[in-house]
């Protein structure tokens, strides 16, 4: 039996380093150091391997995802506002073509009309939006049984 832990890259987009001090009743109050803390510890719990990055910047969001092949078995991604508008985001998505979750913090479907439409969710095994912080941490749950069968062992 391979006993390797499965390595998840996780990674924050643009402005998500503002977490905290960001439109709080939005995005609530918990820093980005918090919630990674979080991730580290609910990836443990999982028996998950974790790297956290955090950009402001589409290219390197880019080469990010990119050079994720080869280093890691899974994306846990929030594209933050890329979401709505990078195809060069989504694009890489499909190229690396793993295992991916996309997460937002607020519900985007009931916020403003521009943020209704994801690019990069027709690329992704699946999303979660509305549930704040605990979205990271049930992507996590989520991806264990992703990779250990597909969609169908969700
Ligand atoms: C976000 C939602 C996006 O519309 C927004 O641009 C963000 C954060 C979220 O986590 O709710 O920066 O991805």
């Amino acid at each position: 039996m391979n006993m390797t832990l499965k390595r998840v890259l996780v990674i924050h987009g643009p402005n998500l380093n503002m977490l905290g001090k960001r439109e709080p009743d939005v995005y609530g109050f918990q820093s980005l150091d918090n919630i990674n803390a979080l991730i580290k510890e609910k990836a443990d719990a999982c028996g998950l391997t974790v790297s956290i990055v955090q950009t402001n910047h589409e290219g390197v969001m880019v080469d990010t995802i990119q050079n994720a092949l080869g280093q890691y078995d899974a994306i846990i991604i929030n594209p933050a506002a890329f979401t709505h508008y990078s195809i060069a985001v989504r694009d890489a998505l499909a190229a690396v073509a793993l295992p991916t979750i996309e997460v937002h913090l607020s519900n985007i479907y009931c916020r403003e009309e521009f943020r209704h439409h994801s690019v990069t969710a027709p690329v992704v095994n699946g999303q979660i939006s509305g549930l704040g912080y605990r979205g990271y941490l049930l992507a996590l749950e989520a991806m264990v049984a992703l990779l250990n069968g597909g969609n169908n062992q969700l």
